[in-house]
């Protein structure tokens, strides 16, 4: 097998957070097993929200030329997807659904929509409520999502009671998840 590609994008705001952290060992896991792996972080990114304008239908390319272009670019080229976004408010955060939103640009051709087929995806969900039940909305949304472009959903990971700055760090079950999650998804 050639050696695999795997992509963080930490979607929350917190340099060094739990979803931070969650992506870290996810993507600690896939080195280990000899993949390559890089990370953004979207707040770092000037990334706008879909305008609806629907010039994507006509051009088959967004008309917002940020850095959704690049990023779009470095998720294609990578085999792996990690996802990774806090319950804010029951649903995704800001910056991640801005993003998520964005990948309309890229379903409107059947050529541009095939080329999220097969990739893998692993997401990462930290929250402040020891249920995880809290997480369903982020999660539902994601599932309906990548059934829709025809991704491989690969693991779910949920770090419920992660409220703090680091919380993560202590769910030794969590981390251990996540890791795996890595390794199992380059084997
Ligand atoms: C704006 C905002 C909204 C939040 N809403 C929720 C929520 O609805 N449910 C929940 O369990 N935690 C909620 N939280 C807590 C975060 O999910 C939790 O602190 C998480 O660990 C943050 O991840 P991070 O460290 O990667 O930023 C919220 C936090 C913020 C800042």
């Amino acid at each position: 097998m050639t050696r695999q590609r795997v992509l963080g994008i930490v979607g929350s705001p917190r340099r060094g957070g739990n979803t931070d952290i969650l992506v870290d060992a996810v993507l600690d896991g896939a080195k280990a097993r000899g993949a390559s792996a890089e990370k953004v972080i979207l707040s770092d990114l000037d990334i706008a929200p879909c305008e609806a304008c629907d010039g994507c239908k006509d051009r088959g390319e967004c008309i917002t030329l940020d850095a959704m272009e690049e990023l779009f670019s470095r998720m294609f080229a990578s085999d792996v997807w990690v996802l990774g976004t806090p319950v804010y408010w029951w649903g995704p955060s800001a910056q991640f659904k801005a993003f998520l939103d964005r990948w309309y640009s890229q379903v409107q051709r059947a050529e541009d929509k095939a080329r999220f087929k097969g990739r893998r995806i692993i997401l990462a969900i930290p929250m402040g409520d020891a249920e995880p039940r809290t997480a369903r909305n982020v999660v539902g949304m994601m599932e309906d999502a990548l059934h829709y472009v025809k991704a491989e959903l690969f693991a779910t990971i949920l770090a419920p009671g992660a409220s703090d700055m680091g919380d993560v760090r202590r769910m030794d079950d969590v981390m251990s998840a996540a890791r795996r999650a890595g390794e199992e998804a380059v084997s």
